[in-house]
């Protein structure tokens, strides 16, 4: 474990920060650090950056960190398998699962290549960073940002042919059905998808976030591609 310093925290509603570290990690997008809250238990928490994570309040650890009132914390890693790159990207993102697909999006901007995103929520407080993406969708819920409706109700419509890749983060049950919808639409072949389990080691030994199929969510994943997830969601 090392230490870094919280150069930065920007507050994006009253339930989700982004911690920005005096550090960059050495990592991928998709990827994620253990983070180490003194007097907390180590959490998951996926880079949205090289040098942050972005965090919704959920519960004790998370709800210490969006306080913020800290100055340093230890963190693990970068560990997991991150997104693998391409050139003609749509992005789904549901609630607080933007926060590897903003890595992702920026570093796939970053070498030139087309983004599209199309991200959803319960309500505009749960959307952030509204102005930092050139090609999105928005959708909540109650309508207060963005259409009415759900990503489905967006993704529908769309003709995915045009894409290389389609990455996905977001609910587990929000997956499940962007996954049947990609199946019916035959482009899961496309698709990876970020999952979330309970985690204790995050480097593969102590079993706890192992899939129905035998895959480790922490050393396997947690970007899995479709192929992988048959009978998961
Ligand atoms: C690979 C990975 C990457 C993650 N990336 C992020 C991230 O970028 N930002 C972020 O905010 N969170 C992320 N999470 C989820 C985060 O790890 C959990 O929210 C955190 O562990 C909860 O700890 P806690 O002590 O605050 O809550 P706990 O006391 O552990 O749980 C409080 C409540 O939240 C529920 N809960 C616990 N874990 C989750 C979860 N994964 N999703 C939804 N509800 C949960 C519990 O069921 C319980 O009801 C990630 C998880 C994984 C596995
Ligand atoms: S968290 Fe220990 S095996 Fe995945």
């Amino acid at each position: 474990m090392f230490t870094v310093k919280i150069q930065g925290l920007v507050r994006h509603s009253k339930k989700i920060v982004t911690l920005y570290f005096n550090k960059k990690i050495p990592s991928y997008p998709g990827q994620f650090v253990m983070l180490n809250l003194s007097g907390y238990e180590e959490i998951p928490l996926s880079l949205s950056s090289p040098n942050s994570v972005t965090v919704k309040a959920v519960g004790d650890t998370t709800r210490a960190l969006v306080e913020g009132n800290f100055e340093f914390v230890g963190l693990r890693g970068a560990f997991g398998e991150p997104f693998t790159i391409s050139d003609r990207a749509l992005l789904v993102a549901g609630g607080i699962g933007i926060a590897p697909l903003k890595y992702l999006y920026d570093f796939l901007k970053s070498l030139g290549y087309e983004v599209e995103l199309v991200y959803g929520a319960k309500s505009s407080e749960e959307i952030i960073w509204k102005n930092e993406f050139e090609n999105a969708t928005f959708a909540t819920e109650d309508g207060s940002f963005g259409i009415r409706g759900t990503v489905l109700d967006v993704l529908k419509g769309r003709n995915f042919e045009k894409y290389s890749k389609i990455y996905c983060c977001g609910k587990e049950e929000m997956m499940r059905e962007v996954y049947r919808l990609l199946e019916t639409k035959n482009c899961l072949n496309k698709a990876e998808f970020s999952l979330e389990r309970f985690m204790r080691c995050g480097i593969g030994v102590c079993g706890s976030c192992v899939l129905k199929n035998g895959l480790r969510v922490c050393k396997d994943g947690p970007v899995f591609k479709a192929e992988c997830l048959e009978g998961i969601f």
